[in-house]
């Protein structure tokens, strides 16, 4: 629970004084509770969100300045190497770690709730065969919810835990799904002697034909890798879109729609794709002095670079370099757009334009180069975000739902016409 320190800002407006009390929490800097100003007739103004705390949480904590992200305290760096991606979501769902029987439970109970409904795979046939993948995801997702029309009571508790599991579960049938109709495969039903990340693969590239296809345990530890290193991420875009979905009382289902949907922008989620595209525009390292000229006269972005918290290098980006090392080391890979990747970040690194702006490689910058790696189709890249941070995204909503919140309702600077009448 957040702490009331005692201390005020002291707000003076028109002659009179406005005392705002200050919250501290267990990490993080203060904030200023500013609700007392709308009785000054006043809207405090933060087009953006730069500077505003939106809710209260104890999931996840980032500290931009030092490269720090933990997950109920754990940093992101550990959980990415010594825990699975389904040790890290109930992690996320529960606040601690899961014990050897827990996780061996969890592991099953999603296991048992991995297929879907068989109404669902005829969804998939109104797209045409070139729809992008995050397009039948947002509407397969918010679909999703005239299937559980009895476990929709958000205020049941019981309801929630189910529904995390059932999204948790079906997730990454729906995205391997996604990607088999638009290559005209038949649909793969997942199978319960495999673990999340293989089932994932598995769904994702054996055919009916092969039926002795083996995921390679070597990309399904780095598929699994990858989860994790996208399960969750603070108030970003996409959970702040679920947040305030959800805060409307619309069903979890609609919600993480919404945040499939605002994940899929190029400024957010759509990232990883743009940097595969970016680095084949560019072509060859031959290229790139005039690429970077093109970015400081603001003609184009660094995609994967940048971000709105980190001012130092995202924590995530080093855990997902030295698996792009790993990947293609075991898979004898030598593909010239990582040599092309890692020149932009040297010289990226050394250029003032980038050290002044804080611009460094964020999560999407090297994710692309792996997944190319394990051979998964660059319209792909968003889907598989979107698969692992829907763990994030309904934990936000459960823990939203697990005590008081209002409607989200922000106000405006209004600059428009006053009133006027129309000419009779
Ligand atoms: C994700 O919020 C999260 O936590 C998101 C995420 C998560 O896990 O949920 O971490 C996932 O979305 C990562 C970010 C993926 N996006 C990209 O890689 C796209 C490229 N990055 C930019 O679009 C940008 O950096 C943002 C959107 C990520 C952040 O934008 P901000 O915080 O609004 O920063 P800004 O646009 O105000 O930039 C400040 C300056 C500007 O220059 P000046 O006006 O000061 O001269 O830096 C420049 C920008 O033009 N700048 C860039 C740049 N990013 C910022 N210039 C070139 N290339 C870039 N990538």
């Amino acid at each position: 629970m957040s702490e009331a320190t005692g201390k005020k800002a002291v707000l003076e407006l028109d002659g009179k004084k406005i005392e705002l009390p200050i919250y501290s929490g267990t990490l993080g800097p203060d904030v200023i509770d500013v609700k007392d100003v709308l009785a000054s007739g006043h809207f405090t103004f933060d087009p953006g969100f730069m500077a505003t705390a939106s809710c209260e949480s104890k999931i996840t904590f980032i500290d931009g300045d030092k490269g720090v992200l933990l997950h109920r305290g754990y940093p992101i760096d550990q959980l990415a190497t010594q825990a699975s991606y389904l040790e890290t979501c109930y992690l996320l769902l529960n606040g601690e770690l899961p014990t050897a029987e827990q996780k061996a439970n969890f592991e099953q109970i999603v296991r048992e709730h991995t297929m879907v409904h068989d109404q669902v795979s005829r969804f998939y046939n109104g797209f045409r065969r070139d729809a992008h993948p995050m397009a039948i995801m947002v509407g397969v997702v918010g679909a999703l919810s005239a299937f559980y029309h009895n476990n929709l009571d958000i205020e049941d508790v019981n309801h929630r835990e189910i529904t995390a599991i059932r999204l948790i579960a079906k997730i990454p049938t729906l995205a391997a799904w996604s990607y088999k109709y638009t290559v005209g495969q038949p649909f793969v039903y997942p199978r319960n002697d495999l673990s999340y990340a293989e089932n994932f693969l598995y769904m994702l590239f054996s055919t009916p034909a092969d039926r002795d296809y083996k995921v390679d345990p070597v990309l399904a530890k780095a598929m699994d890798r990858i989860f994790t290193l996208h399960a969750d991420h603070e108030q970003n875009a996409s959970t702040s879109t679920v947040r305030l979905a959800g805060s409307t009382g619309a069903n979890p289902y609609a919600c993480i729609a919404a945040g499939i949907s605002a994940l899929w922008g190029p400024a957010h989620g759509g990232a990883n794709e743009a940097v595969l595209k970016m680095l084949d525009e560019i072509g060859s390292v031959d290229n790139v002095a005039e690429f970077m000229e093109k970015v400081k006269r603001k003609e184009v972005k660094l995609m994967g670079f940048g971000h709105r918290v980190y001012k130092n290098f995202d924590p995530r980006a080093k855990v997902m370099k030295q698996t792009c090392d790993e990947v293609l080391a075991a898979l004898g890979i030598n593909d010239p757009q990582l040599e092309l990747a890692m020149e932009l970040e040297r010289i990226a690194l050394n250029d003032p334009y980038f050290v002044e702006r804080k611009l460094y490689p964020n999560v999407d910058f090297y994710s692309g180069i792996i997944l190319k790696a394990i051979g998964i189709p660059t319209e792909m890249f968003t889907v598989i975000f979107a698969l692992a941070r829907t763990v994030g995204w309904i934990s936000h909503w459960i823990e939203m739902h697990s005590g008081p919140y209002k409607i989200g309702r922000p106000r405006q600077l209004y600059t428009g016409e006053t009133q006027r009448d129309i000419k009779g």
